[in-house]
């Protein structure tokens, strides 16, 4: 019999590689194919039955579980050293059915204010509707978050580091206080990926990804995975496997490929954004710098505290008017103007064409995101180019 392997003393380099890919695929492969099978067949009823009612491993319909997909499941399950991990179409279809498969009338969520903007329409627009109270706090209100989970709260959300702000919120702290009013706690953990942050070992019950980030890293496929304890991923997986947000086999496979790189590529954004953040905050053309690696940010202790590295993305305003925004971005020439992060690109935008395109500029005032704010995801280029690059465009401005 083969020996187990014990993930948990494996490095992340390592399990980034190898974890839940297995050695035994048809004609000696090497590599995680695409099974893009919808059906399974089965010559013998018995095993059939069997391996419907999950008594022995096996698939049956692509809506339900893909040889592929399940690959990558067990990838981001080493990751987040969880009991169990599931998969989406989206990081949006995570989120959304995350809360809804968790949640009742009459139940109360607990977040902060400045989520990611599809985050905080589900909060602001589709929760009320289904008679779910959505408490927003100013995010790094700490004593204000632990007061509103102590009036009521079934489910605290947190998203650390925040998009586009860069918040930081105390995942250990606010985890004690939830367990103990019994409140479910979910952690976004998209920006920090589970190499620099590992909000389960905090307490959190539930760890949220957008693969569609970081962990594909190459702008190619969409994704979403959702990592646990067995009882709370098997009733999220039941709710996913019977409204169909299922992850298509194919993005599986480019988000598999990506995560091979992702240490290494995290590593890199990690140091890229810290340099670029510290380039930024003694430049004369820029007012303020939205960085947890700054010893002058209010959530740098926090970050220090529970972050390994604190990430590939940063935030700035320009000093000045809202109107040189456009210019600045259409004068970069190793950035994409575009609505995404977490690639191996730098990519740069507002968020009012980005993160928070679906709230409006009432909405992105009520969430402390100022109209002449950019964000940065800094990619893995020589940052040297990038910085020169940033230094020619402010100066042309
Ligand atoms: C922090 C965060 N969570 C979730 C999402 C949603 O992910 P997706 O675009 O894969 O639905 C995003 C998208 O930008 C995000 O930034």
């Amino acid at each position: 019999m083969k020996k187990q392997i014990t993930w948990k003393k494996i490095k992340s380099e390592t399990q980034s590689v190898w974890g839940g890919e297995t050695k035994s695929f048809p004609d000696g492969a090497t590599q995680t194919p695409t099974v893009n099978s919808v059906a399974y067949a089965y010559k013998d009823l018995d095993e059939w039955e069997k391996v419907s009612k999950g008594d022995k491993p096996g698939h049956i319909y692509g809506r339900n579980t893909n040889p592929t997909v399940s690959v990558l499941e067990e990838k981001i399950r080493i990751l987040e050293d969880a009991e169990a991990a599931t998969s989406f179409s989206s990081g949006m279809a995570a989120i959304s059915n995350i809360l809804f498969a968790n949640l009742k009338p009459g139940d109360t969520v607990v977040a902060g204010k400045d989520t990611y903007g599809g985050t905080s329409k589900i909060f602001l627009e589709f929760l009320p509707r289904f008679d779910i109270k959505v408490e927003l706090c100013d995010t790094t209100d700490h004593k204000l978050i632990e007061q509103k989970i102590n009036e009521n709260c079934q489910l605290l959300y947190l998203e650390t580091p925040t998009n586009p702000t860069l918040k930081i919120q105390n995942i250990k702290w606010l985890s004690d206080i939830a367990k103990k009013a019994r409140a479910l706690v979910v952690v976004d953990n998209t920006l920090a990926t589970p190499i620099n942050q590992s909000p389960l070992s905090l307490g959190a019950d539930i760890v949220i990804h957008s693969a569609t980030k970081f962990l594909c890293g190459h702008s190619d496929a969409l994704g979403g995975l959702v990592c646990g304890d067995k009882d709370n991923i098997h009733r999220i997986f039941h709710f996913r496997e019977i409204n169909g947000a299922s992850l298509a086999p194919n993005a599986a496979y480019l988000i598999l490929r990506g995560m091979k790189t992702l240490a290494l590529r995290v590593e890199k954004h990690n140091s890229n954004a810290l340099k670029l953040a510290n380039w930024l905050l003694n430049h004369p053309k820029i007012d303020q710098v939205y960085y947890p690696g700054l010893e002058t940010n209010s959530g740098y202790k926090i970050a220090q505290s529970q972050m390994k590295g604190f990430g590939g993305v940063l935030s700035f305003t320009l000093n000045g008017e809202e109107n040189v925004i456009p210019s600045f971005i259409s004068k970069l020439r190793f950035a994409h103007a575009a609505a995404h992060l977490g690639s191996v690109e730098t990519i740069v935008g507002p968020p009012k064409t980005t993160s928070h395109v679906e709230n409006t500029s009432e909405e992105r005032e009520l969430l402390g995101i100022p109209e002449n704010m950019l964000r940065c995801s800094v990619g893995i280029e020589n940052i040297d180019d990038i910085i020169e690059d940033f230094r020619k465009t402010l100066e042309s401005l």
